[in-house]
């Protein structure tokens, strides 16, 4: 296969992603994200015969494609975890730093249209969210167990939905009634208190943000990006694809305290602080996919890529 599977899942950004990634066609490189593999096929064939990869993904349906795919390349290490845990998984390895991480943030295609997973709203299936289905928290008990002020912050914070508040009374008052465990029922009751005309963007904005509450994804990505730091190498790169402007923000703000030499107050005369300057941003603004990939791919429409290069330990 040539770019992974691109029935599990189309990569976004292939190219420039590998680009920026790859400084050392010998290195060791992880790829955070593995999904269907794509970015990951991608990378490894950038690499002369002494590079490796590290592959996370949390999702053992990932695990078991990559297992797959990947059986005959021994540069490749597929490990079934959460990224933010690479510094245990390399210390196993016996790998101390690294020459790149890519995070290709978010879910997967086939994630998204198996219903069982329960991501969708488009289909009907348990309301589970879970990308680790080891983990304890299905976005079901997430709906039952939260407040409703908490339920309308999530919406609000993560969802950007300006009807939150309605929508967790709403649940509150169908939740008394009977459990909600069903994408269905859930989709039901924000149609309840929505009008038809923003029904499909309110039950995506509800859907995502649940997603992000039950996987914390946004406290993962924030010790993620700390812990792939620790692990960089010096002119080793760190390339992150978010789709999400949480997420995005929170990778803007990480490189640019990276790259700053100084974080004094502004009216500060002399510089206190210390702090030194660990990285070079390489993408001074953020990539955005062109119009050809987003019409072969819609997904990719709301990517941004973001890159830094580790300038100092
Ligand atoms: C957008 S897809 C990645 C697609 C991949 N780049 C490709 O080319 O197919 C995201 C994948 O990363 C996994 N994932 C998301 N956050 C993760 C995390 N913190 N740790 C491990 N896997 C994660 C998801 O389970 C999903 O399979």
């Amino acid at each position: 296969m040539q770019h992974g599977d691109a029935g599990y899942h189309i990569p976004v950004l292939l190219e420039r992603s590998i680009e920026y990634l790859v400084s050392d066609p010998d290195g060791v490189y992880v790829d955070g994200t593995l999904g269907g593999g794509g970015h990951s096929s991608a990378l490894i064939r950038k690499l002369g015969k002494n590079g490796r990869v590290f592959a996370f993904d949390q999702d053992e349906d990932a695990i078991e494609h990559a297992e797959l795919l990947f059986q005959d390349d021994a540069r490749m290490t597929v490990v079934r975890s959460n990224v933010v845990h690479l510094s245990d998984v390399l210390n196993a390895h016996d790998v101390k730093a690294i020459d790149g991480i890519l995070l290709d943030l978010g879910v997967s295609s086939h994630q998204i249209d198996t219903p069982q997973r329960g991501f969708s709203f488009r289909f009907s299936g348990p309301l589970d969210m879970r990308m680790d289905r080891e983990s304890t928290v299905t976005a079901a008990a997430y709906i039952s167990q939260r407040s409703e002020e908490e339920l309308a912050d999530t919406f609000f914070t993560y969802g950007e939905e300006r009807n939150s508040r309605r929508i967790a009374r709403a649940i509150v008052r169908a939740r008394a009634e009977q459990e909600i465990t069903d994408t269905a029922q859930l989709a039901d009751v924000i149609a309840s208190v929505t009008p038809q005309a923003h029904r499909s963007k309110t039950m995506a904005r509800v859907f995502q943000a649940l997603r992000i509450a039950v996987n914390d994804e946004l406290g993962v990505l924030e010790r993620t990006l700390a812990a792939s730091m620790e692990r960089l190498r010096v002119g080793g790169r760190m390339v992150v694809i978010s789709y999400h402007s949480l997420e995005d923000r929170i990778v803007k703000r990480f490189m640019r305290h990276e790259a700053a030499d100084c974080i004094c107050p502004p009216r500060v005369p002399v510089c206190t602080c210390g702090k030194i300057r660990r990285m070079e941003i390489i993408t001074s603004k953020h990539v955005e996919a062109d119009e050809i990939e987003i019409r072969g791919n819609p997904r990719a429409r709301s990517a941004r890529l973001r890159a830094a290069e580790k300038i100092h330990a």
